[in-house]
C-alpha cells in the first residue's frame, strides 16, 4: 500500500490525506509537550491511549446529536475524520476555577464557578495563544457572530456530556479545550467539534480524593503521566487489551 501524503505535523498528532478527498487520518504521536512546548517528553503508549479515549468521547458526541469530524478509528494509532477548516480559536470551557484563569484572575485553584465559563484563545503559537473576546474575533474576520453563537452552544453541549461521563467514572470535569471546524454542504456550512478530545486538552480531578488524571500531571511533573492516562482510559473501559511482548503485534 503506498504511503499516506502527510499533510501536516502538530506537537500531539500527524494529519495525512484520508482515502477520500474530504477525509483525513488523524495519527496520534506519544509526544507530551507543555508551555507551548518549552517541556516535551515522549510517554511510551500515549498516543494509542488518546486515539481510544477520543475516539470514545467523540462518538458519544456523535451518538447525542453533537456534529463532530470523527467517523471511525482504523487501528491503535489512527482515526478517519471529516476534513474540516479550523477555526483558529481554541475553545475554553471552565467548570471550577485552574489554571491561566486562577492566575489571571487570582482566583483559588478548584472553586466552584457558578455557571459556565467559555474563553477564545487565539491559534497562534508565535503569540503563546492569547485571550481573546468575541469583538476580536469578528473583527479580524476569524469567526462571525453566527459562529460564535453556534460554537458557544456546540462547547455546553459537549461539556453537559463530557461533565455526565466524567461523572459516571468518579471524574470531576474541571476545564477543556476544543477545536471547531467548518464543514461546507454545497452553500451551507456546519460547525462540527475538531481535532480531539482528550487528557490532553482537560483538566479531571479525581472526586473522591482530587488527584489530577490529566496533563496537569505532565506539565507540574506529578507522577507517570503514561500510567494516570492508563488508569484514566481502563475508569472509561477503553483500555486497548496488552498484546505478547513477542512474535508480531496484531494491530486491533
Ligand atoms: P489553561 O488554564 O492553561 O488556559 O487551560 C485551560 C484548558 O485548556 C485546560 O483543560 C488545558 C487546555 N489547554 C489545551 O488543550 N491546550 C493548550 O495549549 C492550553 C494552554 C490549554
Ligand atoms: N498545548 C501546548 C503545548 O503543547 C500547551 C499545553 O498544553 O500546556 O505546548
Amino acid at each position: 500500500m503506498p504511503r499516506r501524503r502527510m499533510i501536516y505535523e502538530g506537537k500531539a498528532k500527524i494529519l495525512y490525506e484520508g482515502p477520500d478527498p474530504d477525509t483525513i487520518v488523524q495519527y496520534f504521536k506519544d509526544d507530551a509537550t507543555a508551555f507551548n512546548a518549552a517541556k516535551k517528553a515522549v510517554i511510551d503508549g500515549k498516543g494509542v491511549l488518546n486515539n481510544r479515549m477520543s475516539e470514545h468521547f467523540m462518538t458519544g458526541l456523535n451518538l447525542i446529536g453533537v456534529p463532530t469530524h470523527f467517523i471511525k478509528r482504523l487501528n491503535m494509532r489512527e482515526q478517519l475524520v471529516r476534513k474540516v477548516e479550523v477555526i483558529p480559536l481554541e475553545v475554553v470551557v471552565r467548570n471550577v476555577a485552574a489554571g491561566s484563569m486562577s492566575k489571571r484572575l487570582g482566583i483559588a485553584e478548584g472553586t466552584s464557578l457558578p455557571r459556565p465559563i467559555i474563553e477564545f484563545y487565539y491559534k497562534d503559537d508565535s503569540l503563546n495563544d492569547p485571550l481573546v473576546t468575541e469583538e476580536h474575533a469578528i473583527a479580524f474576520g476569524w469567526a462571525s457572530q453566527q459562529d460564535l453563537d453556534e460554537m458557544i452552544s456546540l462547547a455546553l453541549r459537549v461539556n453537559d456530556f463530557m461533565c455526565g461521563v466524567m461523572y459516571g467514572i468518579g471524574v470531576k470535569l474541571v476545564d477543556f479545550k476544543i477545536e471547531i471546524g467548518r464543514i461546507f454542504d454545497g452553500d451551507f456550512q456546519r460547525l462540527v467539534v475538531a481535532d480531539e478530545i482528550s487528557p490532553d486538552s482537560c483538566r479531571l480531578w479525581d472526586i473522591e480524593t482530587s488527584k489530577k488524571l490529566d496533563k496537569d500531571v505532565f506539565r507540574q511533573d506529578l507522577g507517570d503521566l503514561g500510567d494516570v492516562y492508563a488508569e484514566l482510559a481502563t475508569r472509561l473501559g477503553v483500555m486497548p487489551k496488552k498484546s505478547s511482548t513477542s512474535g508480531p503485534k496484531l494491530v486491533d
